[in-house]
């Protein structure tokens, strides 16, 4: 798993996604003004800067345990509290928030119950626990067109649909109700990204973030070259810019 790339590396590839799903993860979970709220795997910030714009940035805090997506979250919001930290063991006091929030992270941690029941811990009784992850199997256009391409290719390739858990809506309630949370509910956030062309599209992948990009630096360079033009005749052959969209699954309880 390599979350240890730049900023820059990151919003290409996936930043440019976790900045438009941010504020749908916001509005489902209900966040408040004025409340203090915590961001759980906080990437380079993405979702901790938009909370920031809701409660306020010195009511926000986060938690990632990359010390560089650390450091650019800090960077990114000066006023949060940021700790290079895991889900599964959360350092802060029980009942600290009114809302915990993951943004596509739960699918990530080693220990997802013990990750769930750690943000439950840190939210007050009555307060929100939410996370959204991508769906993978189908509505991620840019993931599900490189996994395609890539399994056309080979068989055997870690198709993230395949190697991801709690990439499905269900798995992901079921997780919420393990935890104790109380009325559970699911929704869909869909965000759309605007590519300006196929490399715009391409070159993310190339920046060796999270598993697709893992999967592109281990190819020798005619693989990767043949995987790259499999990609393109998937996507039409862009000659210009396009758009894909994305499907996130959604969860949310009440601690
Ligand atoms: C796809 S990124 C999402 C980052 C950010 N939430 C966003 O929306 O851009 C997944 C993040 O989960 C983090 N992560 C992995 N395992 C984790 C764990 N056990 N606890 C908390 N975060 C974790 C990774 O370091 C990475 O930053």
């Amino acid at each position: 798993m390599t979350f240890t790339a730049t900023r820059g590396a990151y919003d290409a590839f996936m930043g440019r996604y976790a900045d438009r799903l941010a504020p749908l993860l916001i509005a489902f979970a209900g966040v408040q003004q004025g409340e203090r709220v915590l961001d759980v795997g906080c990437g380079p910030g993405s979702l901790t800067e938009a909370l920031g714009k809701v409660v306020g940035p010195e009511h926000v805090a986060a938690v990632e345990p990359s010390e560089p997506f650390a450091a650019a979250a800090a960077e990114r919001v000066p006023a949060a509290e940021v700790q290079v930290g895991a889900a599964e063991s959360l350092p802060w006091a029980a009942d600290t928030f009114d809302v915990a929030l993951a943004q596509l992270v739960v699918n990530f941690m080693s220990e997802a119950d013990a990750g769930v029941a750690e943000m439950r811990r840190v939210v007050h009784p009555g307060g929100t626990v939410a996370a959204c992850t991508w769906d993978y199997s189908g509505g991620m256009t840019m993931l599900r067109t490189f996994w395609d391409a890539a399994l056309s290719l080979d068989p055997d390739t870690p198709d993230e649909a395949r190697t991801m858990r709690y990439n499905d809506p269900d798995v992901l309630r079921e997780l919420w109700l393990r935890a104790g949370l109380e009325a559970v509910e699911n929704d869909v956030l869909v965000v759309e990204v605007a590519y300006t062309s196929f490399d715009d599209y391409w070159e993310p992948f190339t920046g060796g973030v999270g598993p697709a990009g893992a999967y592109t630096a281990s190819l020798e360079p005619d693989r990767r070259g043949a995987l790259r033009e499999e990609c393109r005749r998937r996507l039409g052959n862009p000659d210009g810019p396009f758009t894909l969209s994305a499907t996130a699954w959604a969860v949310k309880g009440r601690a």
